[in-house]
């Protein structure tokens, strides 16, 4: 037995913040943002736009795209960190605007690494024979947690949602890695009892972002024994265009294995892989057999990756 994604959808909200746009407001600059980091626009939700609202649209393409019904999926895993509620949790409000009825319901909290480690509890269900189909989810509405007098933080981040559905095949293949360094917590938080915005060392998660992720990437090729040459594409965590290219550089590999679409969101945390893979199935960069590497990085600290045959 293994597992196979048979679908994706994804679902940014309309409002578009340019960089030019948040130079109005604060003493920063189009030139400052995308030199930094490579971010030119995010989609900011707007007035009452939560994460369930932008998870059950991704949701629903994801649906359509698998060709199944919402009474089919066993469980919706949602991984976000800027859900509607404390409770009830955000799958729970997507299980009921989906009508999927027979489906057991959490969040995953691992901020930017959610969706991995959503992924390899669904894949881990899947494999067991608890379930044979999972959705799931990266949904967030960061704008949420930053202060917007804060140039340091809130040019960095946006809003959006991505979708998975995970079922049973006979064939592909998927081994996941997770790691957490909770000493290093401190280094990036948000919330806590005073409920405060997002804070961040940068340079230091910058620093963390570039030794991990190449570290951990090795780890899964070395335990499938499949060569970095054989991954069609490396679909990493977007955060900042200088953290992709310097883990292509330390591997070895040309910037065109690894997809890009930071310029156009910012960084959506646990949105930001399944918006990324979406962007690819439908732009039908994908083949069948495809080996992919997927691969989240954040608060935490936290980090892993996971090796999927399309
Ligand atoms: N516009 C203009 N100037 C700014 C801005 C801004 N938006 N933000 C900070 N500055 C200023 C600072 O005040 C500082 O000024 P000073 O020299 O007068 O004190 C100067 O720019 C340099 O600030 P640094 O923080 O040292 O800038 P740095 O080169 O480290 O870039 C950045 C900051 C882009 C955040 C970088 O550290 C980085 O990429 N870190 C990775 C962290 C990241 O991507 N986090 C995302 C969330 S976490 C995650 O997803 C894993």
């Amino acid at each position: 037995m293994n597992t196979k994604i048979y679908g994706t959808g994804s679902c940014v909200p309309e409002q578009v913040v340019t960089n030019d746009d948040l130079s109005k407001t604060l003493d920063t600059s189009d030139e400052w943002i995308r030199t930094r980091t490579g971010i030119e626009r995010r989609h900011i939700a707007k007035g009452s736009e939560t994460a369930s609202m932008l998870a059950v649209k991704a949701a629903r393409k994801a649906l359509e795209n698998a060709k199944m019904q919402p009474n089919e999926i066993e469980a919706i895993l949602v991984a976000t960190t800027s859900g509607d509620y404390t409770f009830p949790n955000t799958a729970s409000i997507v299980q009921a605007e989906l009508g999927a009825e027979n489906a057991a319901c959490f969040d995953i909290s691992a901020a930017c690494t959610g969706f991995i480690y959503a992924f390899s509890v669904a894949n881990a269900y899947i494999m067991s024979g608890m379930y044979k189909k999972v959705l799931v989810i990266g949904a967030e509405v960061m704008s949420s947690l930053v202060d917007w007098t804060d140039r340091s933080v809130c040019v960095l981040f946006g809003d959006g949602a991505g979708a998975v559905v995970l079922g049973e095949s006979e064939t592909g293949r998927h081994i996941t890695r997770l790691h957490s360094n909770g000493g290093k917590g401190q280094v990036l938080t948000a919330g806590g009892l005073k409920k405060e915005y997002i804070k961040m060392d940068g340079q230091e998660v910058f620093r963390f972002a570039v030794k991990k992720v190449p570290e951990s990437i090795e780890e899964v090729l070395q335990e499938t024994g499949v060569s970095r040459e054989e991954i069609k594409y490396f679909i990493l965590h977007q955060a900042n265009v200088r953290i992709i290219e310097a883990v292509a550089k330390r591997l070895g590999l040309p910037m065109d294995k690894f997809p890009v679409n930071l310029r156009e969101y910012g960084n959506t945390s646990a949105a930001s892989i399944p918006i990324l893979l979406d962007e690819l199935n439908r732009g039908e960069k994908l083949q069948t057999g495809d080996k992919l590497i997927l691969s989240g990085f954040g608060a935490g600290l936290s980090w892993g990756s996971t090796l999927i045959q399309w």
